[in-house]
């Protein structure tokens, strides 16, 4: 069996301390990243720069010794690659061109999907070689809802009402979108396991806003479809999903979408998780990011809390969603000890 305890955890091996690391660990809170960010203007070419990419990717590992590393890339490299016109517009966030309608894209634009892409698995191969056997490295991709709401809304939004008014309006040609992002996720995720990830996330960052009746529609079945698909391409990395805000929906996902391990945002309560989740099944979470910005004996409280409720269940301190870019270093100091001091 691996020595990494990360590994060891999503395996569903309950063993010793608790691993811990954390989302957009590889971000502006970290003075070294503002560094290397500044030097490059565009985003995207930063996530294709494959030794900025892994610098920075190792950044926080040598800061606090996580026990994972995730490769620094991001979850619009698939609409970039399907030639949206992704761009990072300072103080805006994302900005793509829109989709008027739902639709398929063509097959020889997703067939070219790895060429586009084959970068960050060039990051992924540097940084491995860079990368102690005790720290697992993670992929990722987003889900194909959240990918479907950015090339929808063209860029972040509020309330999603473009992409939750498809789901209704153009339920046909949903699906043609939903079937193009899963294969190209597939594309994606399957690039980053041959290049050595040990285990990938999926992130959907906006499964709060399906209703509940579309949920497995939606949600559950897009990522049941890309994981089977792996399993079928021969990769046995195991599987994080994180449905952002899905509620009471955590029941159906982890029974249904045949995820090895979930992760957990800031607003379900680890007391319940552990009550309704299947026994051994693992779990990643979940402190308020918000949290941070003040530390002290609030923040502390919760991090008890949160392992408290998980004692008997394999578990992976992390956060409820990204740190945010104002956290000061020190108190992620602070967090990273009282997690390491209630080792075992
Ligand atoms: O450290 C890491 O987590 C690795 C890299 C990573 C990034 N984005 C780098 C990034 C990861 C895992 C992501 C995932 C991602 N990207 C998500 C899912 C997680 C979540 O937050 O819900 C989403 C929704 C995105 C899309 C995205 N990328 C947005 C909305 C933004 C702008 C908002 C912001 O925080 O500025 C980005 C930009 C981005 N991706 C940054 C980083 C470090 C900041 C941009 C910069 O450095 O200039």
């Amino acid at each position: 069996m691996t020595n990494n305890l990360f590994l060891q955890t999503v395996n569903g091996h309950k063993k010793g301390r608790t691993p811990i690391w954390l989302m957009r660990q590889a971000g502006r809170y970290l003075p070294e990243y503002r560094t290397i960010r500044n030097t490059q203007k565009d985003f995207v070419s930063f996530c294709l720069n494959p030794k900025q990419a892994s610098n920075v990717t190792l950044q926080p590992i040598s800061r606090y010794q996580f026990d994972a590393a995730i490769i620094f890339s991001d979850i619009l490299m698939i609409p970039w690659a399907l030639e949206r016109n992704v761009r990072f517009e300072l103080n805006i966030g994302p900005v793509l061109d829109p989709l008027n309608t739902p639709r398929s894209f063509d097959k020889k634009l997703i067939d070219d999907l790895p060429n586009k892409l084959a970068p960050i698995g060039d990051s992924i191969r540097l940084t491995k070689e860079n990368l102690s056997s005790e720290t697992a490295l993670i992929g990722f991709a987003g889900a194909p809802w959240t990918i479907m709401t950015y090339m929808a809304e063209g860029g972040s939004s509020r309330d999603f009402t473009k992409t939750r008014r498809w789901a209704w309006q153009y339920q046909k040609e949903v699906d043609a979108l939903l079937d193009s992002l899963v294969e190209s996720t597939i594309s994606f995720l399957a690039l980053q396991a041959e290049a050595g990830a040990d285990a990938l996330m999926l992130f959907d960052s906006w499964a709060s806003a399906v209703p509940a009746a579309q949920r497995k529609w939606l949600v559950i079945d897009p990522t049941k479809r890309i994981v089977d698909g792996m399993r079928k391409k021969g990769h046995k990395q195991p599987i994080i999903g994180f449905p952002k805000g899905i509620g009471e929906g955590l029941i159906s996902y982890v029974e249904q979408s045949a995820v090895q391990a979930v992760g957990l945002d800031y607003g379900v309560d680890p007391v319940w998780v552990d009550r309704n989740l299947p026994k051994n099944f693992p779990v990643q979470g979940n402190l308020d990011p918000l949290s941070l910005l003040q530390a002290g004996p609030e923040m502390s409280k919760d991090i008890d809390y949160i392992l408290d409720a998980f004692v008997s269940r394999p578990h992976i301190f992390n956060l409820g969603h990204g740190i945010t870019p104002t956290t000061p270093i020190e108190n992620v100091q602070l967090m990273v000890n009282q997690v390491r001091q209630r080792e075992k």
